[in-house]
């Protein structure tokens, strides 16, 4: 077994110093090391994103990246969206749109949506379709993933603020 290294990890605001060994996933340290089980493990290689979490705002497979490579970084991960208990406007919108229904690739696909719709708060339905379509659901069909992201769009950056 690898000697164990020390890490500060900043997730939801919040520091944690953790001793990992160095191939500790980003994925294991959230889900086992801070009980945030929010985060789904799915493929473990980084193809179907049930893993992904925000770092510094920006969508990521958490498997695919060591604990200690988060180091200074900002994770946010599903839970974040909802710190007091309540859905916020985009769970609300897949649960309005029937953007579930097994729903354990949810918290990947709710986090790349968070990530898109913050770097690109007007995107249009071609541009979630594609950004949709690097996380594997084997239930919906897509559509009404689409349709959810894209009216929590709409109700975020209404017409008159789209370019
Ligand atoms: S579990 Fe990370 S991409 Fe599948
Ligand atoms: S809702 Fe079941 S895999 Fe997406």
């Amino acid at each position: 077994m690898s000697e164990r290294q020390l890490v500060t990890l900043t997730v939801n605001g919040v520091e944690h110093e953790l001793l990992v060994e160095p191939r500790r996933t980003l994925v294991d340290a959230l889900r086992h090391d801070l009980r945030l089980t929010g985060t789904h493990v799915g493929c473990e290689h980084g193809v179907c994103g049930a893993c992904t979490v925000l770092v510094d705002g920006l969508p990521a497979r958490a498997c695919l990246m060591f604990a200690v490579q988060a180091e200074g970084r900002e994770i946010s991960t599903v839970e974040s969206l909802s710190p007091d208990g309540r859905l916020n406007d985009l769970q609300q919108s897949f649960v309005d749109h029937h953007g579930l229904q097994c729903g354990f690739c949810t918290p990947g696909m709710l986090m790349l949506a968070e990530g898109l719709l913050a770097e690109r708060p007007a995107a249009g339905r071609e541009e979630i379709r594609e950004v949709v379509a690097a996380n594997l659901c084997r239930c919906t069909g897509y559509q009404s993933i689409v349709d959810a992201v894209e009216a929590c769009a709409r109700a975020r950056c209404p017409q008159e603020e789209r370019s």
